[in-house]
């Protein structure tokens, strides 16, 4: 009987190589690229009892950080911003030869342009943008500029196009789409996303309170296909997926 066996993925440095080769884009995806990157449990689930904390391997870690250090921009939901506390980007150290110039602009997207995320983006610079849906009332975003914070506003229109065209206004190739959820079903049902970068953990959550990797009203099908995969000694899976019709 034939058997399928996946390339491992360990602490050799050769298989840094195998990895980054293995989240090289598909090379006809159209400019700017929008490259999706997530974990989940094998159920699916992204975040267990609310936290996607303890869900990563180190290799997932390898993963997350790669993606980075090929995108010339980062996008994340403002919840996903806020749980995360994220701050400026870095590029991590095991992927620092390979990447020339500075860190990606962390881009936060929001429809309400909340206090909370104004207060929270306002010490952290220019590092950390806000891109605020097409529509937000105009005092908000007074709010934020006169606290210092940069704010995008998207185009009207088709999300897909909005999103390449704030790509292509910062001259970005590759975007790494970090999530949460949310954003990533509203990117996924507009067809902005390119690719998905999927590690999921060696474990399956029974029962317990769960969010869904891509979440938002309704249903919708997007196919897809792997494109690359491999595994480590950890045991998690991680892939490549292309979304059908990004590429060729
Ligand atoms: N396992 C993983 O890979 C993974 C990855 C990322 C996050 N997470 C987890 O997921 C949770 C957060 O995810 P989430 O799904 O609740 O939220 P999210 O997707 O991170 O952010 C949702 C927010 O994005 C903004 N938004 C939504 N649609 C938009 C649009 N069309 N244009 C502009 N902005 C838009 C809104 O911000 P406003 O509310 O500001 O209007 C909305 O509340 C956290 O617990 C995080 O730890 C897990």
């Amino acid at each position: 009987m034939p058997t399928t066996r996946l390339t491992v993925i360990d602490d050799d440095p050769a298989a840094l190589d195998t990895l980054w080769e293995a989240l090289e884009p598909e090379p006809d995806l159209a400019l700017p690229r929008i490259r999706a990157v997530m974990i989940s449990t094998v159920d699916g689930s992204t975040t267990v009892d609310g936290r996607s904390g303890g869900l990563g391997t180190p290799t997932d870690r390898l993963v997350y950080d790669a993606m980075r250090a090929r995108a010339d921009l980062v996008m994340v939901g403002s919840a996903t911003a806020l749980a995360e506390g994220y701050g400026p980007a870095r590029i991590a150290e095991a992927w620092a030869d390979r990447r020339p110039g500075p860190p990606p602009v962390v881009l936060v997207f929001t429809r309400s342009l909340p206090d909370r995320l104004i207060e929270h983006c306002a010490p952290l610079g220019d590092a950390l943008q806000v891109v605020a849906a097409h529509g937000v009332p105009g005092d908000r975003l007074e709010v934020a500029r006169r606290q210092g914070v940069t704010v995008h506003v998207l185009d009207p229109g088709p999300l897909r196009a909005a999103v390449r065209s704030l790509a292509t206004h910062f001259g970005a190739s590759e975007v790494a789409f970090e999530g949460g959820p949310e954003l990533l079903g509203t990117f996924l049902r507009e067809g902005a996303i390119d690719e998905l970068v999927l590690s999921v953990a060696p474990q399956l959550v029974v029962g317990g309170d769960r969010t869904p990797l891509a979440s938002g009203p309704g249903t919708s099908s997007v196919p897809m296909r792997v494109a690359a995969a491999f595994t480590c000694p950890h045991g998690g899976l991680y892939a490549r997926w292309v979304v059908d019709g990004a590429a060729g």
